[in-house]
């Protein structure tokens, strides 16, 4: 999409699992739904025929290849950039992504593949205005997914691996990324994403937040 026919913005949430994103992504959704903002909200994996295919992986990681894993994942963010993203960029919405590409960088580079090999397969996909990547040391995000939220981990999910995730996460270097220590309390991470959601307001064709 050329910059002239872009007329919203992309804002994604991403880092390790139990992090918080998720809720974050949620607070900011009601404060820019009852400020009366064109805001949409959404997810990957979605839940189309790809997105319902990774769920599957979820339960048993072995069931596909790595290569085939990587593909799915591209699959159906393929499926949703052209069925959603790019039309509601060109309609002006703000999009709230709960998890993009940083995440097929990290999660399918800590199987083995090269980051930054999946992020240029990831260029059909427009980039983010802004990727909020939160970052908490794993074992609290951990704790909080088993302890809070009374889950057990998915395959995706075993500590080792989201190590791994969260030191590929921390490697990543792309201008649109703002760091955000999530081990704070979530009123507080809250402020800190409206700080940032400000900032990239000030410089859009969107009405200053106040
Ligand atoms: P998550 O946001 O935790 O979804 P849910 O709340 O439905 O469990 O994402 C599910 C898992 O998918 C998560 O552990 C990270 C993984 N994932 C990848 O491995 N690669 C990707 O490209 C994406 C988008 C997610």
């Amino acid at each position: 999409m050329d910059h002239t026919e872009k007329k919203g913005l992309l804002i994604v949430f991403e880092g390790t699992d139990g992090t918080g994103k998720s809720t974050q992504l949620q607070l900011l959704y009601k404060v820019l739904h009852d400020k009366g903002y064109p805001v949409v909200a959404t997810r990957e994996p979605t839940d189309g025929k790809y997105g319902r295919e990774i769920r599957q992986l979820y339960v048993n990681r072995k069931k596909f290849s790595h290569e085939k894993e990587l593909e799915l994942f591209l699959a159906d963010r393929r499926e949703h950039v052209d069925e959603l993203l790019n039309p509601a960029l060109r309609n002006g919405k703000i999009i709230l992504c709960d998890r993009y590409f940083l995440s097929t960088a990290a999660y399918q580079g800590a199987i083995g593949f090269d980051p930054e090999t999946i992020l240029n397969r990831n260029s059909f996909a427009p980039d983010p205005d802004l990727a909020l990547l939160f970052q908490t040391p794993v074992d609290i995000g951990v704790t909080r997914i088993v302890s809070d939220r009374g889950d057990t981990l998915n395959d995706f999910e075993q500590i080792e691996s989201l190590k791994k995730v969260a030191e590929i996460f921390s490697g990543i270097d792309r201008p649109y990324i703002k760091r955000i220590d999530a081990t704070d309390s979530i009123e507080s991470v809250h402020q800190t994403v409206m700080g940032h959601i400000a900032t990239l307001f000030a410089s859009s064709s969107f009405l200053p937040l106040n």
